[in-house]
């Protein structure tokens, strides 16, 4: 009966993304920020990339996460803002369902892959100052490869579930009310049964999102709980500052990928849902080369060293 009745009806092949509405008079002001944004994200991640390849100080453990951090990053944010800016530019908000998958599919999957770097470098970090005399015998280089291959890995893997989307039917409309091709709402679109698709994905991101992040959690708790046992109060509250801003942008992170993609959906949630998006999509990329790396004393030195076979000048 159902079937009839779509029978008769236009298949879907293209969307358009709403964005963030289209309010002529703030359009140039929201380019010029988004177009900030992402050239920060870029400059700030690449930066490490580089430093952490170029500079013999960084290869350890902690550096080659960081830098397999901002690495990932740089892609995370690709997919979402280069296209935000050209739709600026040309007035073109619509997207194919091709491209819509493939958006929704790599931005998936970068995100898990975030999801499951962000608990190992928890756990270096653990190890480090928890277990600073057993640090090198568990965390070698190889062990190191095998966390980051690991998490890139599964992140890629689990997202495979969304192959199924590619045989849903849409039958309009196609609008999408978000600034990226996002699950929840592209499958309100679908006209075929989305059941066994939604009931999939909401264990697959319990799974790539509660472990990790209580990992997290419990790791700088130890490490806090650590830190405020050293005696030098200078020491600590340095220590301290440094764990305590991790802490708070893993949970931003985690938090608001939690509520969007495991609370159950409703209207005062979706309405608030691009909102929460631009933390995790937009704000983690660009803040945590900031809170992560740059903030630590052999980045500062690799980073003046540098500047110093450049710019021949002490400041
Ligand atoms: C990523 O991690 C691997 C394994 O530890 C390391 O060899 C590689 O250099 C890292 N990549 C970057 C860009 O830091």
């Amino acid at each position: 009966m159902e079937d009839k009745l779509w029978e008769n009806q236009t298949v879907v092949k293209e969307f358009i993304l709403l964005g963030f509405g289209d309010i002529p008079t703030l359009r140039g002001l929201l380019f010029l920020v988004i177009l900030m944004i992402y050239i920060a994200t870029m400059a700030g991640n690449i930066l490490i990339v580089a430093l952490v390849v170029v500079d013999q100080h960084l290869h350890t453990p902690m550096y080659y996460f960081l830098g397999n951090l901002s690495c990932l990053e740089t892609c995370y944010s690709s997919t979402i803002l280069p296209r935000i800016l050209a739709s600026f530019v040309t007035g073109d908000r619509s997207i194919s369902f091709t491209g819509c998958f493939l958006q929704m599919y790599f931005f998936g999957s970068l995100a898990a892959t975030e999801c499951f770097l962000l608990s190992a470098m928890s756990y270096d970090r653990y190890l480090a100052i928890c277990k600073p005399l057993h640090y090198a015998t568990i965390m070698k280089n190889g062990d190191c490869l095998q966390l980051v291959v690991g998490s890139w890995i599964s992140g890629f893997l689990g997202n495979t579930i969304l192959f199924p989307l590619l045989q849903l039917t849409f039958c309009g409309p196609n609008e999408i009310d978000h600034f990226f091709c996002d699950f929840n709402p592209l499958l309100k679109l679908a006209c075929s049964d989305t059941h066994k698709i939604i009931i999939l994905a909401f264990m697959i991101s319990c799974i790539f999102t509660l472990p990790p992040f209580l990992l997290t959690v419990t790791s700088y708790v130890y490490i806090i709980a650590t830190i405020l046992k050293i005696p030098s109060s200078v020491g600590r509250q340095k220590a301290f500052s440094t764990c305590s801003s991790h802490l708070i942008v893993g949970t931003i992170f985690y938090g608001t990928l939690m509520i969007v993609y495991m609370l159950p959906d409703t209207q005062t949630l979706r309405d608030w849902n691009k909102v929460f998006s631009a933390f995790y999509t937009v704000l983690t990329p660009m803040v945590n080369p900031l809170i992560y790396s740059l903030r630590n004393k052999e980045v500062k030195q690799a980073l003046r060293k540098i500047q110093e076979k450049i710019i021949p000048v002490k400041f």
